[in-house]
């Protein structure tokens, strides 16, 4: 925000360094938070450890050089508009600004760049980052939406840091889960199906935990039973043999299901704002997976035991020339020429890389699958790859009910779909009473941006590390932390701009000259940390930093609301100034929200 005074600042600095003949290490600033003035500061020690080992000069210790350092360089500096002071304290250079020269820059750095404030510098690199990858032939769940939606804001934020990005689906449509369904529907529901797209994609839920009941071994079976389950079982191998074969009924059969899902799973994207730009599939991974593994034999990365009767398989320690067990060994192709899950993900990521000039490799997938994935960066890197060292899996927690864990199998679960029309007729019913003068279309749609705004919020403001206990009741909760607060502190500042009957570019040249509240000060700082927390949320891969930063920012807009007249203030150059200010932060907290995939609504 001060990229201009700093760079002056650096300038002068480095004009200084060189005409003395000082070691100068990369400036880092930082901001510095109110304590009667705000400013920004770097500091000396890189460089004086750099003089160090140079063995320059006096043998002062790091922390006292930096500081001598510091002061020389203070010295160099002449003033700069809008700049109160300059110290140099502890090693550091700290720079002060006038408070209503920097409230002043703040607030106008948010209105000119709009939309675009906090966007990182473009940045080199492209990164791709997969998700939202349930696997076919069952229904979306709560679990696969915690996964979406963490997929979905980390990709916001790494493209608003700077990074090209790539947003990527990987889809598991084949095995012998999606054989069950196909088999299910073929023998006992041809051309049944419903009508609707989500609820044909229930119903291949329903028919999955009807076939595995039917195929399921039962305690005290009669032997019509057991007889019985074994036909099933017979035919589910032998539809699956015919699949595998290439037989055009069955793939028909795995074409028609399988869409089905992808209509439901695109649909619900759809209604989460999700834009893929790139799907593949893990049927079309196991082609070209057979071909890696001879490639990986013929480089004596992969052992070929198929003539002694084995496999063929990677031990990944041992080529690593690890001692201790980590990654340890994996079959890549089974005896009878099948591929694995692991042999497809090779393929995957070759395709990224070379297709898609991949520089980073982002796998947002569930915490369970982590060696999983362990051993297949692993198997890339002694394949020679040098994104593989850049592949990260942001693995989350398990999504379980109250009553335990989420079943497919057994139909326990609890649907994405179920939970967003439950939101959306709760949030109607509260409407109803508190916004009657919301007309009824409008309503609707407003109910379904808070409904989702809240589901949304309560995946995201828990760590991705930790299990989360699904309960309705907290997830579509309003109080607190939650998004329909931070969507509310949008809607009270569009209300209060709405009453006064301004638009920003109407309160050009006001000032922050008078005595600013701790309310507004608060409010300023929190609306200065945007860009950084954008930087560091994508740096670190941790939606949570945006997620809880915005709940800050409506934190400290909530309570100027409370404490500071706007309407009512004093004198009209005060209440300009603070319209201003509610115009920036009503801008900043639709920022946030939209890399948070939560909408800013107007009114609810
Ligand atoms: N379809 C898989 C599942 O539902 C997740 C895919 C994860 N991505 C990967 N490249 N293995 O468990």
């Amino acid at each position: 925000m001060f990229q201009k005074e700093q760079q002056l600042i650096e300038d002068k600095i480095k004009e200084y360094c060189e005409a003395n003949d000082i070691a100068l290490a990369e400036l880092k600033w930082q901001a510095i938070p109110f304590s009667g003035e705000w400013g920004f500061s770097t500091s000396f020690f890189q460089t004086a450890a750099n003089e160090a080992k140079r063995g320059k000069g006096n043998k002062l210790p790091t922390p006292q050089k930096a500081q001598e350092i510091a002061e020389q360089v203070k010295g160099q500096l002449g003033g700069a508009a809008g700049i109160s002071r300059i110290e140099a304290v502890k090693g550091y250079l700290n720079v002060y600004f006038k408070t209503s020269e920097y409230a002043n820059r703040v607030v106008n750095e948010v209105l000119i760049n709009g939309a675009e404030f906090g966007r990182g510098a473009a940045k080199s690199e492209t990164v791709m980052v997969e998700y939202a990858q349930p696997n076919t032939h069952h229904s979306f769940h709560i679990g696969h939406a915690r996964n979406t939606i963490l997929g979905e804001v980390l990709a916001r934020l790494v493209e608003f840091a700077g990074y090209k990005t790539i947003r990527a689906s990987y889809p598991g449509d084949l095995g012998l889960g999606v054989v069950t369904v196909m088999w299910m529907y073929d023998k006992f529901y041809k051309g049944q199906e419903p009508a609707g797209v989500h609820e044909r994609g229930q119903w291949l839920l329903k028919l999955y935990v009807e076939a595995n009941q039917l195929l399921e071994k039962k305690e005290n079976e009669t032997p019509e039973e057991t007889s019985q389950r074994e036909a099933y079982e017979t035919e589910r191998r032998e539809l699956y043999r015919r699949y595998d074969a290439g037989d055009p009924y069955a793939r028909e059969l795995w074409r028609t299901t399988r869409e089905w899902s992808l209509e439901e799973l695109r649909e619900i994207l759809h209604m989460l704002d999700v834009k893929m730009d790139v799907w593949f599939y893990e049927s079309e991974a196991d082609e070209p997976s057979k071909a890696i593994v001879e490639e990986l034999i013929a480089k004596g990365i992969a052992d070929d035991e198929r003539p002694q009767g084995g496999a063929v398989i990677v031990k990944i320690d041992e080529k690593l020339g690890l001692t201790k067990e980590k990654y340890r060994t994996n079959v890549i192709l089974r005896r009878d020429g099948t591929t694995l899950y692991l042999t497809k993900d090779l393929a995957l990521a070759k395709e990224k890389f070379e297709k898609y000039h991949v520089d980073r490799s982002i796998y947002v997938v569930d915490v369970r699958q982590s060696l999983h994935l362990q051993q297949a960066f692993a198997i890339l890197k002694l394949w020679g790859f040098p994104q593989a060292e850049k592949c990260f899996h942001l693995g989350y927690g398990f999504v379980s009910l109250p009553e335990g864990a989420m079943s497919s199998r057994k139909g326990r679960v609890v649907l994405f779909k179920e939970v967003y029309d439950e939101a959306i007729r709760r949030v109607l019913a509260v409407e109803a009473e508190k916004s009657v003068d919301i007309p009824a279309e409008e309503r609707e749609k407003i109910a379904a941006q808070i409904g989702l705004g809240a589901l949304a919020y309560s995946m995201l403001s828990v760590d991705n590390n930790k299990d989360i206990v699904f309960n309705i009741e907290e997830a579509l909760s309003f109080d607190g932390r939650t998004g329909p607060y931070i969507q509310n502190a949008h809607v009270r500042a569009n209300s209060i701009l709405k009453k006064a009957g301004v638009t920003s570019d109407k309160l050009q040249g006001t000032s922050y000259e008078y005595e600013l509240t701790k309310q507004e000060i608060e409010l300023i700082e929190q609306m200065s940390r945007f860009p950084q927390k954008v930087q560091q949320a994508a740096e670190e891969y941790r939606p949570l930093v945006m997620a809880m930063y915005a709940y800050d920012l409506a934190n400290a807009f909530h309570s100027f609301y409370h404490a500071v007249p706007v309407l009512q203030a004093e004198d009209e150059k005060v209440k300009n100034a603070r319209l201003r200010l509610v115009a920036a932060a009503k801008r900043v907290v639709a920022n946030a929200l939209r890399l948070l995939d939560i909408q800013a609504p107007d009114a609810m």
